[in-house]
């Protein structure tokens, strides 16, 4: 049986010191048995949440743009990386217009109590969240932090580990630090093979 994993690129940089660590935890969650797509999501046509509501009635976002594909593959993943740079003590703007649109996903579990994720999937599905930032000062991750929990919840893919670096402005390059990338890799791994355990026992 396959496992499959999203993995959710926040950062505009394709080749930046967050898609370095995201890169080493997918390594060890395809390690672990486990295939791994990657969103960027910052290159994706997407519109924020326009507020139109059509999803409190039906399954489905009345915005007909790139979005839609990834209501599936988000509901069919077996798992999800988020890996993103802090931003104005936050989610970047693109990342959290993805999430902001999985409001279908929240009307479906909270406003008419039939959740779009299966039962048996709801007992594999989880979320490690990768997430660097450049200051050093106290509370950088709690607001990005308590949205990913949010996320999860709606989605019903709890956030179950974390690697939170700050201090990026003076350590630069992350290839510099490498018990960083191996913390990444291990938690990719445990990710993997907690859902593949999950899964097919
Ligand atoms: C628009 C913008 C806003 C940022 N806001 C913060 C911030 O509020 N706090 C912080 O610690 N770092 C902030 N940073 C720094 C990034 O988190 C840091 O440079 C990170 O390492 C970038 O990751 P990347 O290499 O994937 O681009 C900001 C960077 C940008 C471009």
């Amino acid at each position: 049986m396959e496992c499959h994993i999203i993995a959710l690129l926040g950062s505009p940089r394709q080749e930046g010191n967050t898609a370095i660590l995201m890169r080493e935890a997918i390594r060890g969650v395809e390690e672990a048995g486990c295939t791994v797509e990657v969103v960027w999501v910052p290159g994706l046509s997407i519109k924020p949440c326009m507020e139109i509501f059509a999803c409190k009635a039906q399954p489905r976002c009345a915005i007909k743009d790139e979005m839609q594909q990834y209501y599936d593959k988000i509901r069919d993943a077996d798992g999800l990386i988020v890996a993103t740079p802090v931003m104005t003590m936050g989610v970047p703007g693109a990342l959290k217009s993805f999430i902001d649109r999985f409001q279908v996903f929240y009307m479906a579990k909270y406003e008419r109590g039939e959740s779009l994720i299966s039962s048996e999937q709801r007992k594999v599905r989880k979320m490690l969240l990768l997430s660097i930032a450049g200051m050093n000062i106290k509370n950088l991750f709690s607001g990005l932090v308590q949205t990913m929990h949010a996320f999860g919840e709606i989605i019903d893919c709890p956030l179950s580990d974390s690697l939170l670096r700050d201090d990026m402005d003076t350590i630069k390059d992350l290839k510099t630090r490498p018990e960083l990338l191996k913390e990444a890799y291990a938690k990719g791994y445990a990710l993997g093979d907690a859902i593949r355990m999950a899964k097919c026992g």
